[in-house]
Parts: structure tokens; C-alpha cells; sequence
């Protein structure tokens, strides 16, 4: 008999979307699962205080004081209301309140669903700490790999992805040498403007967050949309893998079956496929190393899958793809860099404050007037991202005559 994995988890980024799909998790089985602990910027309170109030963790973080405060009130009147929240719960704030969250004494998992470069420090913290850490959270992976990687020989703790096409992969690599490996290939849906000969800079914000294929967060969605998720998965790959940039291939595949392939130097290939539902992924990563029932109910039709395509990026309309694989390929702080570049130019396309095909131009200049230094150091980290934002926002300026 298999052994069932009990969880105790500390969860940040609570009320996103991994962040709910993995609460559904933990609701569908408390036997297997306890939340410790979480976190959310404090942008829907409301929803944070029903969370706080089913599942009573220990320890809440929101991002400012005035949200901690609001937190609070909202409990104060809902358990007068229903009776129902004990009120253990204690509310933090801040940063530190982010990494207390993340270190949690009573957590023996830490998964980092926050949005953006900001999970990087409660990441680290964690793998101080000891916890096994589950990070969704690519934007970590691509500015810190490396010393996240030191880090966790150094306090001897794992951590596992759980995007989707690296949980694929992490699965077929298993068993084998990395001398095996030909070429790894992450899937990628194409985003809404595959197959489209939409003038980019007429492209709205609507448009881009209409995904086909997947229900996310609205960064990620246009990081789809440019193609820029797919380079910062190949940031993610190579330091979740360690294979060389030139084994990791990115491929067009519209139906999001396959999540992630690998080809062997015998010519054997080995996919993993599975419904585009990111409980799958998740779960795969708070299992390990067992494989348990399925929790979210979906499993895959294969009488109505009438076929799998696949076809090659189209780097030339979308270069976020390429401009990720160079600053990969030059590492240093360039990964840090491009993803806090890319955070701005994203936020300024939401606000509407910068066209669809100006995102990669700001980026690609933000990247141009970097001096880079060896990536080994948070502050170092730290400070590069400081720069890439005010760099990005200057250019964005210059670029539209508008104050951003
Ligand atoms: N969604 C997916 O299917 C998917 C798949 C693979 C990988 N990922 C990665 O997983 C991460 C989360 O994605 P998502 O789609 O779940 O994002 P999301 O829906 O936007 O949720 C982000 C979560 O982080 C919190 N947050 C946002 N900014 C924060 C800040 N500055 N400080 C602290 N907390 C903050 C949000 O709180 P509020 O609700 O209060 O704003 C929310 O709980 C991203 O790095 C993404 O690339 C997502």
C-alpha cells in the first residue's frame, strides 16, 4: 500500500487563480492537506476573509497596513455574524509579513503563487528554512535560478514547479541521465493571436486576456499573449533542469494536451498529457513523491481528441520569445532584468498606457543599456529589478510622452 502525503502549507497568493485552484485542492481532501498559512496583496478583501473564515489558518499577509486593518474589521463582523471564525488567525503585513507567511513554523510545504519578482524574497526565506517549496511563481525561477539553486543544496531542500509544462517534464525525465536527453520541448497553446493577422498595435486589452485555452491571472495571460511566458519557462527550464539552452525547445501545440515532451538521444520520445486544468499540475507537486487519486475530476477523453498539432513559434511577430532566450543564454542579471521589465511594460498595457507591440520594445531597451553583474547575491537581484522598472518606466516615457 502506497503512503497517503499529508501536507501542512503555507500558500501565497491565496486569492489567485493557482491560488484558488489549489485551495479547491485542500478543500477536497482536509484528510491530505492543511493550509498553515497564506497570503494575498489585499486587492479583494471580502474574498480573502471567506478564505480565512473556511479554512483558519494560523497566519494572514496582506501587503499594506490599511488592508490588515480593513482584514481585520471584516473578520471582527463576520464572527459576530456567523459565529463562525475563531479568530486565531493573526494579520500581518508588509514584506515581513510575506515571509513569516512563507516560514511558517507549523508549514512543511511552501507554494509561491504571488504575481511577479515579489515572491523571490519569501522564497528564499523558505528554503532557509527548510521547507519543501512548490513554486508557480516563474518569475522567481528567472531572476534568482541560480542562487535559488545554491541555496537549496546549501539548507538541503527540494523544490518543484508547478507550471504545468515543467511538472510534464519533471515526470518524463524521471529514471533518466541527463547525457539521455536530446531536446526537452515545452507546449505552448499560442496564446489568441495564433493564426491571426491582427495589426499588433491594434491589439486591446480585452482581446490579449481572451486566452483559449486557459483561465489565469491577467499577467500571465498577456505574457501568453506576446509570447514572453514561453521564454520565461525556458529561463525556468534550464534552471529547474540544468540541461543547456540549446536543449530546450519551445513548440506550438493549439489543443494544450501534451504539456511537455522529451526526446531521447535513442530517438524515443516521452510526453505527458493530461487536461488543461492546472489542479492536475498542483496536486502532482504536493504528492510527490507518491502518485494519488485525482482531486478535480477531470480526466482526459480520448475518443474526442480528433488530433494533436503541433508547429514552430513565430518569433519574428512576437520577439519576447527571443528576447527571453538571449537573456537566458547571457544570464548574469539579465533574466532579473527582463522579467522586471516585462512586469512594467505589462502593468502599462493594462492601464492602457502603451500599445500591445510596445511591450517588447521596452523591454528590448531596457535590456540594451544593462550592465550586468554575476547574479549571486539577493541585493544584487534585488537592486537589477530596481533598475530594470525605473529603466523601463523612463523609456515608456520618452516612448509616449506620458508620465508612468
Ligand atoms: N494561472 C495559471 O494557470 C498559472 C500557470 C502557471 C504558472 N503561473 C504563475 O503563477 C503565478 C501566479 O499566477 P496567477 O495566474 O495565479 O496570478 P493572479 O491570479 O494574478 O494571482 C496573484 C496572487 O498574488 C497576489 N499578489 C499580487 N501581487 C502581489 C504583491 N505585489 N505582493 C503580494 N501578493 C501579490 C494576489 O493578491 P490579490 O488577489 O489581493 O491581488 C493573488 O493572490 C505567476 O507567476 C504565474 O506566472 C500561473
Amino acid at each position: 500500500m502506497t503512503k497517503t502525503a499529508f501536507r501542512k502549507i503555507a500558500l501565497l497568493g491565496a486569492t489567485g487563480s493557482i491560488g484558488k485552484q489549489t485551495l479547491d485542492l485542500i478543500r477536497s481532501a482536509p484528510e491530505k492537506y492543511q493550509l498553515t498559512s497564506l497570503s494575498a496583496a489585499g486587492n479583494n478583501l471580502e474574498e480573502l476573509a471567506k478564505i480565512i473564515n473556511e479554512f483558519q489558518p494560523s497566519l494572514v499577509s496582506v501587503n499594506s497596513v490599511e488592508s490588515a486593518q480593513k482584514l481585520n474589521e471584516l473578520l471582527a463582523i463576520k464572527k459576530s455574524q456567523t459565529q463562525t471564525n475563531q479568530n486565531k488567525t493573526e494579520i500581518l503585513h508588509g514584506l515581513d509579513g510575506l515571509n513569516q507567511v512563507a516560514t511558517h513554523s507549523e508549514a512543511d510545504t511552501t507554494l509561491v503563487a504571488v504575481v511577479g519578482s515579489v515572491g523571490l524574497e519569501p522564497t528564499i526565506e523558505a528554503i532557509k528554512k527548510s521547507k519543501r517549496l512548490i513554486v508557480a511563481n516563474k518569475e522567481t525561477l528567472v531572476a534568482a535560478g541560480e542562487l535559488i539553486n545554491q541555496l537549496l543544496i546549501k539548507h538541503q531542500t527540494t523544490l518543484l514547479p508547478a507550471d504545468s509544462e515543467h511538472v510534464a517534464i519533471h515526470q518524463c525525465l524521471k529514471g533518466c541521465k541527463a547525457s539521455q536527453v536530446r531536446n526537452i520541448y515545452l507546449t505552448a497553446s499560442g496564446g489568441p493571436f495564433l493564426n491571426s493577422n491582427i495589426n499588433l498595435e491594434d491589439i486591446t486589452v480585452k482581446m490579449a486576456l481572451n486566452h483559449p485555452t486557459w483561465n489565469m491571472g491577467a499577467k500571465i495571460t498577456i505574457d501568453c499573449a506576446t509570447l514572453m511566458n514561453k521564454g520565461l519557462e525556458v529561463i525556468e527550464a534550464e534552471s529547474l533542469f540544468n540541461l543547456g539552452y540549446d536543449k530546450i525547445q519551445a513548440l506550438i501545440h493549439p489543443q494544450s494536451i501534451i504539456h511537455g515532451l522529451v526526446e531521447f538521444i535513442d530517438g524515443n520520445v516521452m510526453a505527458q498529457l493530461g487536461p488543461n486544468d492546472m489542479r492536475l499540475p498542483i496536486q502532482y507537486a504536493l504528492d510527490e513523491p507518491e502518485r494519488e487519486a485525482n482531486l478535480s475530476g477531470k480526466f482526459l477523453d480520448f475518443k474526442t481528441i480528433k488530433k494533436l498539432e503541433f508547429d514552430e513559434p513565430d518569433i519574428k511577430r512576437f520577439p519576447c520569445f527571443r528576447l527571453a532566450y538571449e537573456a537566458g543564454q547571457k544570464g548574469n542579471t539579465y533574466p532579473a532584468v527582463l522579467g522586471a521589465a516585462d512586469e512594467i511594460a505589462v502593468e502599462l498595457f493594462l492601464q492602457e498606457k502603451i500599445k500591445f507591440n510596445e511591450i517588447p520594445k521596452i523591454i528590448e531597451e531596457t535590456l540594451s543599456v544593462h550592465s550586468p553583474s554575476k547574479a549571486d547575491s539577493l541585493a544584487t537581484i534585488r537592486d537589477a529589478d530596481e533598475w530594470a522598472r525605473n529603466k523601463a518606466k523612463e523609456i515608456a516615457s520618452k516612448q509616449k510622452q506620458v508620465l508612468v
